[in-house]
C-alpha cells in the first residue's frame, strides 16, 4: 500500500475567484448555489457525483469521491471575480442567456451579490470587446499589485481560509512565449517596462501565485504555461493546471477517437465545424483569437492515435477545425463532425456527429471540480503542474518532456489513481467500472 499523504482538513471557507464573469463563470456559480438549495443536481461534476472503486472489485468498496477525499463542501464556497463588462453575476447570467429566468429567479439575490471587481483588461488582446470597468495604473507591475490587493481584500471581507483562481475570461490573441517570460526576474522587469508581450491573463496568474493561490486556466491562451510561472509556482509552493476546458466537440473527439484506435480502425480525416452565437463566439470570430483556440483543438488527435506507431492507420489524416460566429444560436452551440474512417481491406466508412451542446452547461462543473481539486492539492502539499487534472483540458500542461495525454479514459484513470495514492490506497490499473 502507498503511504497516505498528510492532507489538511478542508475547514472554513474556500473562495473561488474567476477573472472573467461571463457565461461559464455565472453558470458555474448559479449551479452551485442551486445545488446548495436543493434546486438542481450538480450533474457533470466528478467531485459531487462520481464514485471511486477501492481495492479488488469483489471487496465492494465504492465510496463517493467527496466522501473518500477531504474536499471543501458546497456550503463553504464563496464566489468573486473580475470583469470589464459584466457588473455582477446576475447580469452576467441574464446576458449570457444560458439559464432560463425560472432557474435564475430563485437565486437572483445571491448572484447579484457577486459584484465584479474592475478588471485588468487590454483591448489589444481581445479586439472584439470594449471594456468599461478597467483598472489603470503606472505600469503592469502596478496593475498586478492592484490584483494582489483585490485578492487580499476579498479574502478578509469574506472570511476565507483559502482561495483558488480559475480563469474564465475571454480567449486572448495568439502568442508564443518570449524572452520576457523566461524567469520571474525578467517577467517582473517586463511588467515594470510595460512589455507588449505580457497579456492580462498572465498578470492574474502572477498575482494568484504571489498570493499563494492555486491557478487554473480555462482558456487556451498562455498564462501559467510559461517558464516564469513554473518558477514562481515552485517558489511559492502553489499548484496550477490548464488549459482550455475540455467541453463540446473536443470532449466528443477524445471520447470517440480512443474507441476507433482500440478497434484498430483507420482514419483518413476529421472535419469539425462549430456555430455559436455567444460572446465567446464573437471573440473567436477574430482570426488572432481563433488561432489560439485552433492550436488547442488540433492537438488532441495525434497523441491519441499515435501516427508514428500506426502510420498505415493514422499517418495521413486531414484534421480541420472551424468556428463560425452565428448569433441566432446563442450559447447553444452546434458542432458537426464528419469523420472518415476505414476498415478491413481499406474500405471507407463515414460517421457524422451533430452535437447540439450547451457549452457553459458542460464547462460549469469543470470550474467547480478544478477549484475543489486544486484546493485539495494545496492542502496535500502539492505544487507546480497538476498533471492528474489533464482530464479537464483540451491542452493539458506538460513538463515539456512527456507529451500530453489526451485519451479521456487514460486521463480518468490517472485522476482517480492519484486520489487513491494520496489516500494510501492501491492504484487500479484496469477497469474503472463500478
Ligand atoms: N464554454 C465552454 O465550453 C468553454 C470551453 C473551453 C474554453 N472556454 C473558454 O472559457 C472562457 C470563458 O468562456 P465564456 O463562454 O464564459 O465567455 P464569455 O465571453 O461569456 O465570458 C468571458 C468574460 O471574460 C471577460 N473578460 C475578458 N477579458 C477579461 C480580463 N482581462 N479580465 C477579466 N475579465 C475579462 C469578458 O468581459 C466576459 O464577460 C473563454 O476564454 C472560452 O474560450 C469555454
Amino acid at each position: 500500500m502507498p503511504e497516505p499523504l498528510n492532507i489538511a482538513e478542508a475547514t472554513g471557507r474556500l473562495g473561488i475567484l474567476t477573472p472573467g464573469m461571463g457565461a461559464v463563470a455565472s453558470t458555474a456559480y448559479a449551479g452551485v448555489i442551486a445545488a446548495r438549495k436543493g434546486l438542481a443536481a450538480p450533474i457533470g461534476s466528478l467531485t459531487q457525483m462520481a464514485h471511486i472503486r477501492l481495492g479488488a472489485r469483489g471487496e465492494g468498496r465504492n465510496p463517493l469521491i467527496r466522501e473518500f477525499v477531504p474536499l471543501a463542501q458546497l456550503d463553504d464556497l464563496v464566489f468573486g471575480g473580475w470583469d470589464p463588462i459584466s457588473p455582477n453575476a446576475l447580469e452576467a447570467a441574464r446576458t449570457a442567456g444560458v439559464l432560463e429566468e425560472s432557474d435564475i429567479a430563485p437565486i437572483s439575490s445571491e448572484l447579484e451579490g457577486v459584484v465584479a471587481m474592475s478588471a485588468v483588461f487590454d483591448q489589444r488582446w481581445v479586439k472584439r470587446l470594449d471594456g468599461v470597468r478597467v483598472k489603470t495604473g503606472e505600469n503592469m507591475f502596478d496593475l498586478a499589485e492592484q490584483l494582489i490587493a483585490d485578492i487580499e481584500r476579498f479574502r478578509s471581507e469574506n472570511g476565507c481560509d483559502r482561495l483558488v483562481m480559475v480563469w474564465c475570461g475571454s480567449t486572448e490573441a495568439y502568442q508564443e512565449a518570449t524572452a520576457v517570460h523566461e524567469t520571474v526576474e525578467s517577467f517582473e522587469a517586463g511588467m515594470r517596462a510595460n512589455d507588449e508581450n505580457i497579456s492580462p491573463s498572465q498578470l492574474y496568474a502572477y498575482a494568484a501565485m504571489v498570493s499563494g493561490v492555486p491557478f487554473a486556466n480555462g482558456a487556451p491562451n498562455l498564462s501559467a504555461d510559461l517558464p516564469c510561472m513554473v518558477e514562481l509556482a515552485a517558489r511559492q509552493g502553489v499548484p496550477y493546471t490548464g488549459k482550455d476546458f475540455k467541453t463540446g466537440q473536443t470532449l466528443m473527439k477524445t471520447i470517440l477517437a480512443p474507441g476507433f484506435k482500440a478497434r484498430m480502425l483507420g482514419m483518413r480525416g476529421w472535419y469539425s465545424t462549430n456555430i455559436l452565437g455567444n460572446r465567446d463566439g464573437e471573440v473567436l470570430d477574430d482570426p488572432e483569437n481563433f488561432k489560439t483556440k485552433e492550436v488547442s483543438k488540433l492537438g488532441v488527435l495525434d497523441t491519441i492515435l499515435q501516427p508514428e506507431v500506426y502510420p498505415e492507420l493514422y499517418g495521413n489524416i486531414d484534421h480541420v477545425v472551424r468556428i463560425n460566429y452565428y448569433p441566432p444560436r446563442g450559447d447553444n452551440k452546434e458542432g458537426w463532425d464528419a469523420i472518415d474512417i476505414f476498415g478491413w481491406m481499406g474500405y471507407p466508412m463515414q460517421i457524422k456527429v451533430d452535437f447540439l451542446c450547451r457549452d457553459s452547461i458542460l464547462a460549469a462543473p469543470i470550474v467547480l471540480d478544478l477549484a475543489l481539486f486544486l484546493d485539495l492539492a494545496q492542502r496535500a502539499g502539492q505544487s507546480g503542474n497538476q498533471e492528474w487534472l489533464s482530464f479537464y483540458w483540451k491542452s493539458p500542461h506538460t513538463d515539456g518532456v512527456t507529451p500530453a495525454e489526451h485519451d479521456i479514459f487514460i486521463q480518468q484513470t490517472k485522476l482517480k489513481n492519484t486520489l487513491r495514492e494520496w489516500m494510501g490506497e492501491q492504484p487500479v490499473t484496469h477497469s474503472e467500472a463500478g
